[in-house]
């Protein structure tokens, strides 16, 4: 049975998991939680994390953090990668899980700044990774928001429509 009061956001990285998880928490009032930044807090940079330990281990960390975070209602923003963990998309059962799907156009100005270890290669590795995940988002989405031509606020009220009947 899932939880309507666990709203889990989940897709690529630079769709805008955690702009729109942010305003989606305080429209439902709920607190907001972003799993990079708790893991950022526990353990420090992410780029470190996977230069010093690996992504085995910041996959285990994320892990963790996913797991705290929904532990209570919420609404939640997710790494990209959180959902390559079994162990997490069996603990998403009993959340509303929604995935923002992209065409990409968007998303490779987002991608700059160098903090995200697996696009060092720029946008060629963001399509890469998500043409190898997007049937993972799929199936673990309950609700599915295609991003691409539409602007920010109206993925929210598209957003809140659609959770609204649960
Ligand atoms: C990752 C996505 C990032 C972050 C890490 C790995 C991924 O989060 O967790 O760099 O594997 O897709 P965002 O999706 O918030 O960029």
């Amino acid at each position: 049975m899932s939880d309507s009061r666990v709203v889990v956001l989940v897709g690529p990285m630079g769709v805008g998991k955690t702009t729109l998880g942010k305003k989606l928490a305080t429209a439902l009032d709920l607190p907001f939680f972003d799993t990079d930044a708790l893991v950022v807090r526990s353990h420090g940079e992410i780029k470190t994390i996977f230069e010093n330990l690996g992504e085995e281990v910041f996959r285990k960390f994320e892990e963790d953090a996913v797991l705290h975070a929904i532990s209570s209602p919420a609404v939640v923003a997710t790494g990209g990668g959180a959902i390559l963990s079994q162990l997490t998309r069996q603990r998403l059962h009993h959340c509303t899980v929604v995935y923002l799907e992209t065409d990409g156009k968007h998303v490779k100005s987002r991608l700059k700044g160098g903090k995200r270890p697996l696009v060092q290669n720029g946008f060629e590795d963001w399509i890469r990774i998500y043409e190898d995940r997007k049937a993972i988002y799929e199936e673990v989405a309950d609700i599915t928001i295609d991003t691409s031509n539409q602007t920010l606020s109206a993925t929210l009220t598209e957003l809140k429509e659609k959770l609204e009947p649960k």
